[in-house]
């Protein structure tokens, strides 16, 4: 059983926290700004809250999953015992974030987008990590064993790349259907009409090849539509530069690939 304590109490920190107590293991403390949502935290899983970022009884591992802004920051005033493994979350840092401080330290990214109100099937999850020497690097595989099946070793630039990859495929994509929604208010129609479409897309996409699926106005070169959308978006002058931007990525990328 590992002892493990957090720092933070968003949501990569909720998912683990319960992920790991699920899992049998001892959570020791949430160590949060906000009071009311690391107690909460730690009332589920029977832990407790700290206001400061002193780490007591010596945890396995203190898994610090704080906004990236905040990481250095946080992770400079981290007081804890030089037996604990330090680890962060962040796809797009690597081991260079932690001060000279800390003997044991690692990269803990799981490649998936987690908020609060969602439970997440860990055994798929895919977990980039990164250790400061081998040992430790025994240790990490270890535990994100517990959850997941695949854990995979990567270095901070592969990473980075790999996390970019994921804006575009989760945040972007994401964004896009916020937009879309947007213009399901705008004309008055529900978006629920879209969720058919929305799924044969993504199932599409990840069957076959998101190059090959292409299909739309974009791909078949139709401009007259291409002129009518922008001319239905004079509610946001926001989205029609992003409509003309995506269409032209569109039309340039399969004009360089014909
Ligand atoms: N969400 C994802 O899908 C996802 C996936 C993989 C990796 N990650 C990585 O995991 C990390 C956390 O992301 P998240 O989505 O869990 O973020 P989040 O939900 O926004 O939570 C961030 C946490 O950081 C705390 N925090 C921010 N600034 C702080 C500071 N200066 N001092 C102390 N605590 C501070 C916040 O506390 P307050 O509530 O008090 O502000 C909050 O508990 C990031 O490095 C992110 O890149 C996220």
């Amino acid at each position: 059983m590992y002892r493990i304590s957090f720092a933070g109490a968003g949501n990569v920190s909720s998912a683990l926290c319960l992920a790991f107590s699920g899992a049998g293991h001892k959570i020791i403390q949430i160590a949060s700004r906000n009071i009311t949502v690391g107690k909460t935290l730690a009332q589920k899983v029977n832990a407790e809250w700290t206001g400061t970022l002193k780490f007591r009884d010596d945890p396995d591992f203190i898994i610090v999953a704080v906004s990236d802004n905040s990481l250095e920051d946080v992770l400079k005033r981290i007081d804890c015992s030089e037996k604990s493994i330090l680890l962060h979350t962040a796809g797009s840092y690597g081991l260079e974030v932690f001060s000279g401080n800390f003997l044991k330290t690692g990269v803990l990214y799981p490649l998936q987008t987690f908020s609060k109100e969602r439970n997440i099937n860990f055994r798929e999850v895919p977990f980039l990590i990164e250790a400061s020497d081998n040992e430790v690097r025994n240790e990490i595989i270890k535990l994100a064993g517990i959850l997941s099946g695949r854990v995979i070793d990567s270095d901070t630039q592969q990473r980075r790349m790999i996390h970019l990859a994921a804006v575009f495929a989760c945040n972007f994509v994401n964004h896009m259907l916020a937009l879309s929604g947007k213009i399901a208010g705008e004309g008055s129609f529900p978006f629920s009409i879209l969720h058919p479409l929305i799924r044969e897309t993504v199932c599409k996409a990840l069957e076959t090849d998101p190059v090959l699926s292409q299909t739309g106005p974009a791909v078949r070169n139709d401009f007259n539509t291409i002129g009518k959308h922008m001319d239905l978006l004079y509610f946001s002058p926001g989205m029609r530069i992003l409509y003309k931007e995506i269409t032209d990525s569109i039309i340039d990328f399969y004009r360089k690939n014909e």
